[in-house]
């Protein structure tokens, strides 16, 4: 995951990928007993980016914000832009991450809690994390430890014709 790719960019409209990446996870959402909720303005100019990689992006962390949400809680994923860059945030009210495992959780194999973080192999972020990168984006996080996170990345626009 060292080794730089190119990713193949072109136009892409965030408010389908959104769509596309709900629709899929809706159901996994629905049995956790999780409200989903999409916040996408209309008008939203296209990103710069490679449509796969990118679905990627957000199925790593819309994954995590259902695995990491008890039944009850709600994920919001929104876009806007801001600057010359699509801001695309992912919201949960789920248990959080504490002030000391955050600056880690982007590290390959990287899991806060080996017990609540189940089977998963602590690769998710850190791909997310490449992909967002070799767009040439930004991808952080805020967390309160019991009350939920916030991840968001960003990704170029696309220059308007
Ligand atoms: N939304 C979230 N809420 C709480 N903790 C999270 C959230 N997203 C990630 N984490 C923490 O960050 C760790 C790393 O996340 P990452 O997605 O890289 O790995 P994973 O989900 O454990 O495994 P994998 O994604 O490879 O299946 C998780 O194990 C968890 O401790
Ligand atoms: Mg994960």
């Amino acid at each position: 995951m060292n080794s730089p790719f190119t990713p193949e960019v072109k136009p892409v409209d965030f408010g389908d990928i959104v769509r596309r990446v709900t629709e899929r996870l809706g159901p996994q959402a629905e049995r956790a007993g999780l409200k989903l909720k999409l916040d996408i303005p209309p008008g939203l100019p296209k990103g710069l980016a490679d449509e796969g990689r990118l679905e990627q992006v957000l199925v790593n962390l819309l994954r995590n914000a259902i695995k990491f949400t008890p039944p009850g809680g709600m994920v919001t994923i929104s876009t806007k832009v801001q600057d010359s860059s699509i801001l695309v945030t992912v919201a949960d009210t789920g248990i959080g991450i504490s002030a000391d495992d955050l600056p880690r959780i982007f590290e390959r194999f990287y899991k806060a809690d080996r017990a609540r973080a189940g089977s998963g192999t602590g690769l998710g972020l850190a791909i997310a994390k490449h992909i967002v990168e070799a767009h040439g984006g930004n991808i952080w996080a805020e967390s309160t430890e019991g009350s939920g996170s916030v991840f968001r990345f960003t990704v170029p626009t696309a220059a308007r014709s």
